[in-house]
């Protein structure tokens, strides 16, 4: 069984971050975020263009949150939490499998800091010891060696490659899935 009630949110700390709940607060950074171009090249979703685009990822992350089908922490300055570098969670649950999908996206002005394998080991440990998962999973798009050398790097290994597993914005994406369990 997992445990995926997530109130009161859990706030995450690492040494420079603090991981809490994004907020409507945040909708202008999580605009600058999701509409940029960069950081969304391989991330198979509407890039956002208006603050009613943000405020609608913010309300979709809200109730993920709610309703246990994902968790989605802001990536912020710890000691100034009002200024959000990206967003890390579990996008997806699989209470069968007791595994979860992992996804990460910093705006490109904070990446080469290591900010991710910071955030990581945190967003793992609560998979691992609260919400009770044996695996964790991601999922990539090939061409994304930016995300791939994270996942290696933070010790996930290649699963399997799925060619062809969707259509978006009338490209085929094939998905490369990459996996990390319980040590
Ligand atoms: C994927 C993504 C989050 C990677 O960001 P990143 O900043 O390269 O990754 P990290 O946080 O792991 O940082 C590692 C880099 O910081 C450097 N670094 C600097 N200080 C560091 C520190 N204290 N600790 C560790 N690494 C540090 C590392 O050397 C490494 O640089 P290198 O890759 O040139 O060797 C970023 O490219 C992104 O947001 N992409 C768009 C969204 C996306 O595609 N998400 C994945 C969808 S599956």
């Amino acid at each position: 069984m997992l445990n995926l009630k997530f109130n009161p949110f859990p706030e995450l700390k690492t040494e420079r971050l603090l991981l809490r709940q994004v907020l409507p607060t945040d909708v202008a950074l999580v605009l600058k975020i999701r509409g940029n171009e960069e950081a969304m090249r391989y991330i198979p979703r509407q890039r956002a263009k208006t603050t009613e685009d943000a405020l609608g990822v913010i309300a979709m992350l809200t109730s993920g949150i709610k309703e246990g089908k994902s968790i989605n922490w802001a990536i912020c300055n710890k000691n100034r939490p009002t200024e959000v570098y990206g967003i890390m969670g579990y996008v997806n649950f699989y209470p069968a499998q007791a595994k979860a999908e992992i996804g990460y996206m910093l705006h490109p002005d904070y990446w080469g800091k290591g900010y991710i394998p910071e955030a990581i080991k945190e967003v793992e440990k609560f998979g691992f010891e609260v919400v009770k998962l044996q695996a964790i999973e991601a999922k990539i798009d090939p061409r994304n060696e930016n995300s791939r050398k994270i996942l290696l790097r933070n010790h996930y290994t290649f699963d399997r490659l799925v060619q062809k597993e969707m259509v978006f914005q009338e490209e085929e994406l094939d998905s490369e899935y990459y996996i990390k369990y319980k040590p």
